[in-house]
């Protein structure tokens, strides 16, 4: 068992570099949450690490890839090290492939769900008793409206598929142990991601403009449904996963 935690919620954050995983980082920063930073792109985490520090909140930060096997051990200690546990798991880092199914090989179709689906369950396997020891203790996936099931990026849809279904099976397993599991997910976001797929951003950008909210999204408006999710507020509400789209998945 892990030592308790003795004050405020610490945060892990992954994919904490840029994009989302970065506005994650600095709403719980803002809101006084120490945090443990986590991404494979060292200078880009510095800069995070930089702007959170800003809002004044303690912040550490690990330079891991989420696809070695001794992540989540380094991850843990680290932030045993630190804070004495953790109280809140933001599983954010994610890739993404487009091409038909064709174009998947192997060695694809294994990135990609390694990073997106394999390494959430085992860094949230790794901290699952550090969450339980921790009042509150809340995990929350970025999962994406391609859970639904899209044309030319068969691996994405389903890691993200298999990570909105792993994020019921540990609100129902770690439930009774106090932790609640929820997923977030985003419609098209204007990031990075977006923009390394220029094809896909042109698309996105005249799609938005269909949409109730007929503008791309933004990487703090999911951020703010993130903390959300992983704060006291949202106390009764888990096992959900929730649409952060501008009203593209409205039902
Ligand atoms: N941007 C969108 O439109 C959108 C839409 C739906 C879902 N999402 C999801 O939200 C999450 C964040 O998306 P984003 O747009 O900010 O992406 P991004 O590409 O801008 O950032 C992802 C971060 O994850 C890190 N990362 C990737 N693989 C890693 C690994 N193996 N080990 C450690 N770090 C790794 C990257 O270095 C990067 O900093 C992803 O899971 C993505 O699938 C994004």
């Amino acid at each position: 068992m892990s030592a308790p935690v003795p004050n405020g919620r610490p945060a892990v954050v992954t994919g904490a570099a840029r994009g989302i995983g970065l506005a994650v980082a600095a709403r719980l920063a803002a809101q006084g949450a120490p945090l443990l930073l986590v991404d494979r792109d060292a200078p880009g985490l510095l800069e995070s690490a930089r702007l959170c520090r800003k809002a004044g909140a303690p912040v550490e930060m690990l330079v891991a890839d989420l696809r070695d096997r001794a992540s989540p051990s380094r991850i843990a200690d680290a932030a045993r090290r630190a804070y004495g546990g953790v109280a809140v798991l933001i599983n954010n880092a994610g890739i993404e492939f487009r091409g038909d199914i064709q174009a998947h090989d192997d060695d694809t179709w294994d990135r990609v769900l390694d990073v997106n689906l394999s390494a959430a369950f085992r860094l949230t396997r790794a901290l699952a008793d550090d969450l339980a020891d921790a009042p509150g203790g809340a995990i929350v996936n970025l999962a994406s409206v391609a859970i639904v099931g899209f044309a030319g990026q068969a691996a994405y849809d389903a890691s993200k598929g298999g990570l909105a279904t792993l994020t019921r099976s540990l609100a129902v397993e770690l439930g009774p142990r106090g932790v609640r599991a929820n997923a977030v997910a985003p419609g098209f976001i204007d990031t990075q991601m977006l923009r390394d797929t220029p094809d896909l951003a042109g698309m996105a950008e005249r799609f938005a403009r269909t949409l109730p909210a007929g503008r791309l999204g933004t990487a703090a408006e999911v951020a703010s449904a993130v903390a959300w999710l992983a704060s006291p507020r949202a106390s009764y509400v888990t096992g959900h996963t929730l649409f952060v789209d501008g009203g593209w998945m409205r039902r």
